[in-house]
């Protein structure tokens, strides 16, 4: 075989090769570039969760596979060892028995059947300080849990009415609604601590919610509710949010509302915004820092801006004759 054909051949091999190994592409899945951080991912896959959950998508025949779809991206791309795995084998190298055992939620899809019962969901209030928003921030919430374990001994379960006839002698039967059930083994639901990491993102707006999924209530016939963690920003003494602006307000002194000042403001994550003026300014006056907002949430390179609003404070007491004379 000349070096040409073989070349060529090895091509191929190195095609067919990649084409069963392909899988499903989880960067793409996830919007993110295959550099992106843990952090980067973390974030798409929350933002995602969102949007495509298939209860917020009940018209999209396929939400439940774009869902499932997004799980499994996240699950293998968060985890260094999964994901690592996957750069280099692809979703099929994750098969051999690579998996993990940690009982991920995604390993169990869960299913379209409306019938199976589900445990309900929790909300649970989040409180963030406007420097969080600010910044970001990762908060862990330990749960304590109760879960389903299999305990010994059955249960009655799916039961149901049905009709049962008897024959009580030749051409006369009698009809009885009774109650069956089958046996399934029995649960009893123990306490679990488990630790939930939320992240915090920086522009995060009150009342946007972080699903758990799977981490609600649990169900003893079904499966369980979700978790669901509701922002709730808190007032801040100095900034006041409004969208990805910030206001705040500065008393300056008569002699500086005429003669001018300069200052420095400390700003949530402690860099100072400096501040200088050397015309008059009249009380409620407003000084726009364009970039000194909240980063917006959707992109986090934008920002809003932060608003001075000055207040003059006037001498509290008569001026003495030295100080009319000066003025
Ligand atoms: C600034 O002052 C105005 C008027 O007194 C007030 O309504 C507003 O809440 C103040 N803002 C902050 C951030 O303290």
């Amino acid at each position: 075989m000349s070096p040409r054909s073989l070349g060529s051949l090895c091509l191929l091999l190195l095609y067919l090769l990649e084409a069963t190994v392909a899988g499903r592409d989880f960067y793409k899945i996830l919007g993110v570039p295959r550099s992106a951080s843990v952090k980067d991912i973390k974030k798409a896959y929350r933002k995602l969760a969102l949007h495509l959950h298939p209860d917020r998508n009940p018209d999209d025949p396929q939400a439940q596979e774009k869902f499932q779809d997004l799980g499994a991206a996240y699950e293998v791309l968060s985890d260094e060892e999964k994901r690592k795995q996957y750069d280099t084998y692809g979703e099929e190298g994750l098969k051999d028995g690579h998996q993990s055992s940690h009982g991920d939620i995604f390993s169990h899809p869960r299913q379209q059947d409306r019938n199976i019962p589900r445990g309900s969901d929790i909300i649970v209030d989040l409180e963030v300080t406007l420097e969080e928003v600010y910044s970001g921030n990762f908060v862990e919430v330990v749960r304590n849990k109760p879960v389903a374990r299999q305990a010994p001994g059955k249960r009655k379960c799916n039961c149901r009415q049905e009709m049962r006839t008897t024959q009580l002698g030749p051409g006369r039967f009698q009809m009885t609604q009774e109650v069956v059930c089958d046996e399934c083994p029995n649960v009893k639901l123990v306490n679990e601590e488990r630790t939930l990491e939320v992240e915090i993102e920086p522009g995060v707006r009150d009342g946007m919610e972080y699903p758990f999924i799977g981490e609600g209530e649990p169900h003893v016939d079904g499966e369980p509710g979700d978790l669901r963690f509701r922002i709730k920003v808190l007032k801040h003494p100095v900034f006041e949010r409004r969208g990805d602006d910030l206001y705040t307000n500065v008393t300056i002194s008569l002699l500086e509302a005429l003669i001018g000042f300069e200052m420095d403001i400390a700003h949530l994550d402690g860099h100072k915004v400096h501040i200088a003026r050397d015309k008059i300014t009249k009380p409620g006056a407003k000084l726009w820092k364009k970039g000194e907002g909240l980063p917006n949430f959707d992109n986090n390179n934008i920002r809003g801006s932060l608003i001075i609003t000055f207040d003059v404070e006037f001498p509290k007491e008569q001026l003495t004759d030295k100080q009319r004379e000066g003025l």
